[in-house]
C-alpha cells in the first residue's frame, strides 16, 4: 500500500472517552453521585428517549475487553477521565479505595498493551454535593478540585504522564449557564462569567499542585473545543462580530491556559458591561505562572458569524449572543446525520493559529468525530458501513497533514470516540464509535471505520 499521507514517527493514534459516558455503574462501589446522577433521578424526561447515565456499555466491568480492542485497531494512546465522584465521594474527604483499584486496573491494563493512557480530570461531571454548594460559583469548590487533582497526581502519576485539567470548560458554561442544556439549567451572563473564571482558576491551581508534584517526566494540560469563527464577509461589522464571538468562545480559555493573560479586549467587553468577575488578590500571578505544556484540540465544526442584525434588550441578562449573530452560510457542507457543518479546514486554521500565536504549543487533536443518528440503517452483513465516517476522518486528516507540513507542533489524532456512547442529554441519539455496542448484551461489534483505522494507526497514514 503506498502512503501518501504519513504522519512523523511516534504519531498518537487513539479515540477519547469519558467516565460518566462510559462506566456505567453510577451507584456501585461506594461512587457518590454527580450532577447527571442527580438531573436524571430528577428529570429523566430532558434526556433523549428517557436514557440516563446508568446506560452505558459498562467499561467499569468490560475495560480489559475494550482495551483488547483497542489494541486490535492499532491504538497507541487513549483518553480517560476519572469520574471525581467516584474517586472522591461527595467531591472532598476520603479516597473511595474500589475507585483507586478499578483506575489503577484500566491504567495498568492500558500500560501492559502498549497503549499509553491520557487522563482528564473533569469532563463535565461536579459531584452533586459540590453542586449544592454552589459548584464553579464557589471559591471553595475550585479548592476541593485542586485537592481531587492532587489525589489524582499522587495515586496515579507513577504511570501516567499525560494529564488534563478539563475538557471543554466552555461547554459547562455555555450548557449550566446560558443555554439550558446542563444542570443547573440557570440562565444568567454574569454567573457564567464567574463560573468560567473560576475553572480558569481551578485549573491554574491544579497545573501549579502538578508542578508541585515533583513529575518532571509528566505534561499537563487542558482540552479545548476550539471552534474557529469565520466572518460572513469583510465587512467591519462582521469580521468584528467574529472576532467577539471567538474572544468568548475559544480565547476565553485559550488565552490565560496557554499565553497565561486573558485577552484586554475581552476583559474591556466585561468592564464595559459591569460583567467582570470577583476575583481575589493573586489570580493573575496565579495564571500568569501556570501555563500548560500540551494543549488537546477538539474540533467538530466552525461557526460562522455576522454582525448582529437587532440591538438586544438592554434588559435582559448579560449573553455573548449580545454582540453577534450566528450565519447559516449557504450551500455549506452538512454532516446530514447530525446536523453540524464539516468544514475539514478548520482543523489546519487552528493549528497554523497555534503556531503563529500561541508559541506553537506541543498540541493534537483531542477530539473530531461525526455522530449519526439512527446509525443502525447503515447495517449490511452484521456490519455498519460507515464510510461517511471515514470519508470524514481522511478529510480532517489530509489537512492535518498539510500543517504539520508546514511546521505546526501537532503530535497526535483522538477520535471522538472509541464506543458508542451516552452523550449528556442527547442520550444515544448521535453515534460516534469506531464501535457500537448493544446495550442488553454488551456486545461490541466493530464498524468498518475500526478496520479501516487499524489500517491507518499499522501505516502511520494512508
Ligand atoms: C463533545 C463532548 O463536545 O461532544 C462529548 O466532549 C460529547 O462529551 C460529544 O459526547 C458529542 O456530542 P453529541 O451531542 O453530538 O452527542
Amino acid at each position: 500500500m503506498t502512503v501518501q499521507y504519513k504522519f512523523p514517527e511516534g504519531f498518537w493514534w487513539g479515540s477519547a472517552a469519558s467516565a460518566t459516558q462510559t462506566e456505567g455503574a453510577a451507584n456501585k462501589d461506594g461512587k457518590g453521585k454527580n450532577i447527571w446522577d442527580y438531573w436524571y433521578e430528577t428529570e429523566p424526561n430532558r434526556f433523549y428517549e428517557g436514557v440516563g447515565p446508568e446506560t452505558t456499555s459498562d467499561f467499569y466491568h468490560h475495560y480489559k475487553e475494550d482495551i483488547q480492542l483497542m489494541k486490535e485497531i492499532g491504538h497507541n494512546t487513549f483518553r480517560l477521565s476519572i469520574s471525581w465522584s467516584r474517586l472522591i465521594p461527595g467531591g472532598r474527604g476520603e479516597v473511595n479505595h474500589e475507585a483507586v483499584k478499578f483506575y489503577n486496573n484500566v491504567i495498568d491494563e492500558l500500560i501492559a498493551n502498549g497503549i499509553e493512557p491520557f487522563v482528564n480530570l473533569y469532563h463535565f461531571d461536579m459531584p452533586y454535593e459540590l453542586q449544592e454548594e454552589g459548584g464553579w460559583e464557589s471559591r471553595s469548590v475550585v479548592d476541593a478540585y485542586t485537592m481531587y487533582a492532587r489525589e489524582a497526581f499522587r495515586l496515579f502519576g507513577d504511570r501516567v504522564s499525560k494529564w488534563f485539567t478539563f475538557n471543554e470548560p466552555i461547554v459547562p458554561v455555555e450548557g449550566g449557564y446560558l443555554y439550558d442544556f446542563h444542570y443547573p439549567n440557570i440562565v444568567d451572563g454574569r454567573r457564567a462569567v464567574q463560573v468560567a473564571y473560576h475553572t480558569m482558576i481551578a485549573h491554574a491551581q491544579a497545573v501549579e499542585a502538578f508542578r508541585a508534584s515533583g513529575m518532571r517526566d509528566g505534561k499537563i494540560g487542558i482540552i479545548l473545543n476550539l471552534t474557529p469563527s469565520y466572518p460572513r464577509s469583510q465587512h467591519p461589522a462582521d469580521i468584528k462580530a467574529s472576532r467577539i464571538a471567538d474572544l468568548f468562545f475559544n480565547r476565553s480559555f485559550l488565552d490565560p491556559a496557554v499565553l497565561g493573560e486573558y485577552p484586554e479586549e475581552l476583559i474591556e467587553i466585561l468592564k464595559e458591561y459591569g460583567q467582570l468577575p470577583i476575583t481575589e488578590n493573586g489570580d493573575k500571578e496565579l495564571v500568569k505562572a501556570n501555563t500548560v505544556d500540551i494543549l488537546g484540540v477538539n474540533y467538530y465544526q466552525p461557526r460562522r458569524v455576522k454582525a448582529k442584525e437587532h440591538l438586544p434588550n438592554p434588559y435582559s441578562p448579560f449573553m455573548p449572543d449580545w454582540f453577534f449573530d450566528n450565519y447559516e452560510m449557504p450551500g455549506r457542507k452538512m454532516n446530514p446525520y447530525r446536523g453540524w457543518e464539516i468544514y475539514e479546514k478548520g482543523i489546519y486554521d487552528i493549528m497554523i493559529n497555534l503556531k503563529e500565536n500561541y508559541g506553537n504549543i506541543e498540541s493534537f487533536v483531542s477530539e473530531n468525530g461525526m455522530g449519526v443518528q439512527d446509525e443502525a440503517r447503515f447495517l449490511e452483513n452484521g456490519e455498519i458501513q460507515d464510510d461517511y465516517r471515514i470519508e470524514f476522518i481522511q478529510g480532517h486528516l489530509k489537512w492535518l497533514h498539510k500543517s504539520i507540513q508546514e511546521g505546526c507542533n501537532a503530535k497526535g489524532y483522538h477520535l471522538w470516540t472509541f464506543m458508542d456512547n451516552w452523550s449528556w442529554m442527547n442520550g444515544y441519539k448521535n453515534r460516534y464509535g469506531f464501535f457500537s455496542v448493544d446495550l442488553e448484551t454488551k456486545k461490541r461489534t466493530p464498524k468498518k471505520s475500526a478496520h479501516w483505522i487499524k489500517e491507518v494507526s499499522e501505516n502511520n497514514g494512508f
